[in-house]
């Protein structure tokens, strides 16, 4: 699919009809995290790819929002592995987790499988109840499945602020 029209046909699907995706669609959503820059190239992600009815409904006792997905991905990152910038205040470990967390998201909808991005979880929770190891955060949950029939984008979805307002050129 053209770049353009993944980043345009890409919106949060908010009800799945439960059909699982295969695969060769998971492997190749995968693959494009694993293809994500990272600081220093440090590649301190760790994605765990959940289908299982047992952890299906671990997620579902820590967040509403899977929303009948039948598969959903756990972005983490390595705490211990991260590159702390200049000034000491940030580091790399949630941008880096985040870019990986957006390649999945775009290289799904050019799989065409709809997805969610998920923030709406305590990560220490979710951590505990997925028995992570202790060196890794949770940043976010993917959703991904096949829209039910009649889902799709909400109304916010073509609602975007005008450049004219998140732009400047100095
Ligand atoms: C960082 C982030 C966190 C989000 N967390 C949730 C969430 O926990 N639950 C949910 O239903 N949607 C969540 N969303 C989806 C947003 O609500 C959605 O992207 C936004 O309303 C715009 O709609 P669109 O993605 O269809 O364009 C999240 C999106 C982002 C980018």
């Amino acid at each position: 699919m053209e770049f353009t029209e993944v980043i345009k046909k890409r919106y949060s699907c908010k009800k799945y009809d439960g059909r699982q995706v295969e695969k060769e669609k998971i492997d190749s959503i995968l693959e494009a995290g694993r293809l994500a820059p990272t600081a220093k190239n440090l590649q301190e992600q760790h994605i765990y790819v959940i289908q299982s009815d047992k952890l299906l409904t671990k997620i579902d006792e820590i967040t509403p929002c899977r929303y009948g997905a039948p598969t959903v991905l756990v972005v983490a990152f390595d705490k211990n592995n991260v590159f702390t910038y200049p000034g000491g205040k940030r580091d790399s470990g949630v941008e880096d987790a985040a870019i990986v967390a957006t390649h999945l998201t775009l290289a799904a909808a050019n799989e065409g499988v709809d997805s969610c991005w998920l923030n709406f979880f305590d990560p220490d929770k979710a951590a505990e109840v997925l028995g992570l190891p202790e060196n890794e955060e949770i940043l976010m949950i993917l959703d991904l499945g096949y829209a039910a029939e009649g889902a799709g984008p909400l109304e916010n979805h073509n609602s975007r602020k005008p450049l004219s307002e998140t732009v400047t050129y100095l």
